[in-house]
């Protein structure tokens, strides 16, 4: 039988909670397409903080790198806001995509059948919606060198530097346009080259790389536009190709046409090595331990891990008809539209997605 090594980060907030539905299924579909999983669990963020001091302890990181994959809930709290920024939570989990070399995020953006009418526009402008953000998640003002904080005779001013390099660009508008080509062909390359001058080696990059691409139709959209054509015309969009920042508030925006982004789950690969999965959704303190939270994104980011990671696609499909199902038959957690619905606490969505698995 084939075992896989897998790192759990349940991390903060309603992590643990989520993240317990979560193996939970992946259990399931493990006993049932025969293959094993062994678990190793880690701190990362808030909970490593408290316990080492330290938002990415070396004993994680180590363990993340030796594994087959890692599943990540989510990480934050205002308790460490007072924190300095390198201790913060968010450090850890900044320090984890760079120290695992992650620099491709892939965020796909479906809408559920069943959820159209949640989203806050029009079923007729959503309802063909399916588009992917790749962003780039290692470089960029993320990362850029010089930054920090100065005292000067007028005060206090402080810097970052938006930087991206060739190999930067080529290696992420690579995967970009190779995801296209297993898609609908259509990439769409969000920059400011109108301003700014990493914009512009970044779409001349890009440019140049699509001659290798000639089947993928490509174009180019200034980022203030983009936000606005993403609310306007969404189905117009497949690929998204995209740097750090612009990707971070891109995938937001992107995630509220499916009406929450409580179902949206990530990836975050690199060439070779192993692949890091989340859900879009942040820790959520302020409904942690409540039972309320939606579990879907990160049972959803399993999903995507035995798929992309572990090359389980059957295991994948069934976790993702699973949430299919639950949201036909009408339940939902109080994250999304409730009307005339039945609402469930995560605990018991996750005794729903498991007997739909079993339905199966
Ligand atoms: C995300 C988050 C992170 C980011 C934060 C928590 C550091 O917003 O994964 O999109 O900005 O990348
Ligand atoms: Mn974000």
């Amino acid at each position: 039988m084939k075992t896989y090594n897998v790192v759990l980060l349940p991390g903060d907030g309603i992590g643990p909670e989520i993240m317990d539905v979560a193996t939970k299924t992946i259990d399931y579909v493990a006993q049932k397409y025969n293959f094993g999983i062994e678990y190793e669990q880690k701190l990362i963020g808030g909970s490593a903080i408290d316990k080492y001091n330290d938002p990415l302890p070396e004993e994680t990181l180590k363990a993340c790198k030796s594994s087959d994959a890692v599943l990540l809930s989510a990480i934050g709290s205002p308790k460490y806001d007072a924190l300095p920024r390198e201790k913060r939570p968010e450090s850890g989990l900044l320090n984890l995509r760079s120290g695992l070399g992650l620099f491709a995020n892939i965020r796909p953006v479906k809408v559920w059948p069943a959820l159209i009418s949640e989203s806050s526009l029009k079923q007729e402008i959503v309802q063909n919606v399916d588009l992917v953000v790749v962003r780039e998640l290692t470089g960029g003002i993320y990362f850029g060198q010089p930054k920090g904080r100065l005292q000067s005779e007028n005060g206090e001013r402080a810097f970052n530097t938006m930087t991206y390099s060739t190999m930067e660009i080529d290696r992420i508008a690579r995967v970009a346009f190779e995801l296209a080509t297993d898609r609908k062909k259509k990439l769409c390359s969000i920059d400011k080259a109108n301003v700014l001058d990493v914009s512009q080696l970044w779409r001349e990059r890009v440019i140049e790389l699509s001659y290798n691409f000639p089947k993928v139709e490509l174009n180019h959209l200034y980022v203030d536009n983009a936000a606005m054509q993403l609310i306007r015309q969404p189905d117009q969009f497949d690929v998204i190709l995209t740097g750090n920042l612009f990707g971070d508030i891109i995938s937001d925006e992107a995630a509220m046409l499916t009406g929450s982004i409580g179902m949206l789950p990530s990836a975050s690969l690199r060439l070779e090595g192993p692949g890091l999965f989340e859900p879009v959704h942040g820790s959520a303190p302020d409904i942690a331990n409540k039972d309320i939270a939606n579990p879907m994104a990160m049972v959803l980011s399993a999903a995507m891990m035995l798929r992309v990671g572990l090359k389980e696609n059957n295991a994948a499909d069934d976790l993702e008809n699973a949430i299919d199902k639950v949201l036909k038959d009408g339940y939902r957690t109080s994250d999304l539209m409730t009307n005339g619905k039945k609402v469930l606490g995560c605990r018991e969505m996750g005794e729903q997605i498991l007997m739909s698995l079993a339905a199966a």
